[in-house]
């Protein structure tokens, strides 16, 4: 090197760690989605982003909806089904117990300029909900379901939506395939492409903890790294606690909550299904005199 020349330094690029639930850390799965909705449309499938591609996918359930019908999705995440639904002309109310979550619906309902109804609404809080039932059609899909914690948990958020309902409502539950889940055992997926949203590429990383039993809560860390064009590297990680079942289980839960079963289909490929199902025929009166 001559005198006089400086050696240039090569920037140390130092990542950005945005831990919005430290792992490990006892935040609520209320905590987890108000950190997740930052970033959430990277969690969405492709098959899902737009809320008409969201509705299409759903069709086994749509087609059975009367047109203009009242629907609500009552775990409406980011939004897409909910507009999506609102967008094919159903009187749509939306809700979920994440306030972020709502907020998301609300902003994508505005941008596309569709109206509809939300709040803020745990499953267990449904009865009170301001916007009352009858609904055609209660939707809680994406694998929400896995969140109650325990049978009983699952039944009486099942019961809640099946309250909803009209006698020829129907109520569709989409879930992930949990025996596949167990299958595979504690791991890390790091998805093999990257995820194109809003301009940036980002990576998505799930690592699995699975309880010892069905019965044991089921860990789930998702971690969403988006390159900056500056070369760091932000990190947004989340801890969830779901509740395994098997599909029989499901099946059987809604039996219990006065639901039979009208369609069992794959979503979006092997490992996710969903079952559409509608409150049990009413018994035939039976006949001659009382
Ligand atoms: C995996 S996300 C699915 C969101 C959306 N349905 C989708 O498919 O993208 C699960 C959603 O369920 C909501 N959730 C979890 N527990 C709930 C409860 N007890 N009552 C209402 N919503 C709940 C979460 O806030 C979150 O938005």
């Amino acid at each position: 090197m001559h005198v006089g020349q400086r050696r240039m330094r090569t920037p140390r690029v130092r990542p950005t760690v945005i831990v919005m639930n430290p792992p490990g850390g006892e935040g609520s799965d209320d905590e987890a989605y108000a950190g997740l909705a930052l970033v959430y449309e990277w969690l969405v499938p492709d098959a899902l982003l737009e809320p008409r591609d969201a509705a299409d996918a759903f069709a086994p359930a749509v087609e059975l909806i009367p047109a203009g019908g009242r629907v609500i999705d009552c775990a409406a995440g980011s939004g897409q089904l909910a507009v999506g639904l609102a967008s094919r002309g159903f009187d749509v109310t939306a809700t979920d117990a994440s306030p972020a979550m709502i907020t998301r619906t609300r902003d994508l309902a505005a941008h596309h300029a569709v109206s509809l109804a939300t709040a803020v609404c745990t499953w267990q809080d449904l009865p009170t909900l301001a916007v009352s039932g009858p609904f055609d059609a209660v939707f809680c899909v994406g694998n929400s379901i896995s969140h109650a914690d325990g049978r009983q948990a699952r039944r009486s958020a099942l019961a809640a939506m099946a309250n909803l309902l009209s006698p020829k409502g129907i109520l569709a539950i989409s879930a992930r395939d949990w025996e596949q889940v167990r299958a595979a055992g504690d791991r890390l997926d790091v998805q093999d492409r990257l995820v194109h949203r809003r301009g940036r590429a980002g990576v998505v990383v799930r690592a699995w903890r699975l309880g010892e039993t069905w019965d044991d809560a089921h860990q789930l860390e998702v971690a969403i790294a988006l390159p900056a064009a500056d070369g760091s590297i932000a990190t947004h990680q989340e801890r969830l606690t779901l509740w395994a079942f098997r599909r029989h289980e499901l099946v059987e839960d809604l039996a219990a909550v006065g639901q039979d079963v009208v369609t069992v289909t794959t979503f979006l490929g092997p490992g996710e299904y969903l079952i559409v199902a509608r409150p049990a025929a009413t018994p035939p009166a039976r006949e001659g005199r009382p």
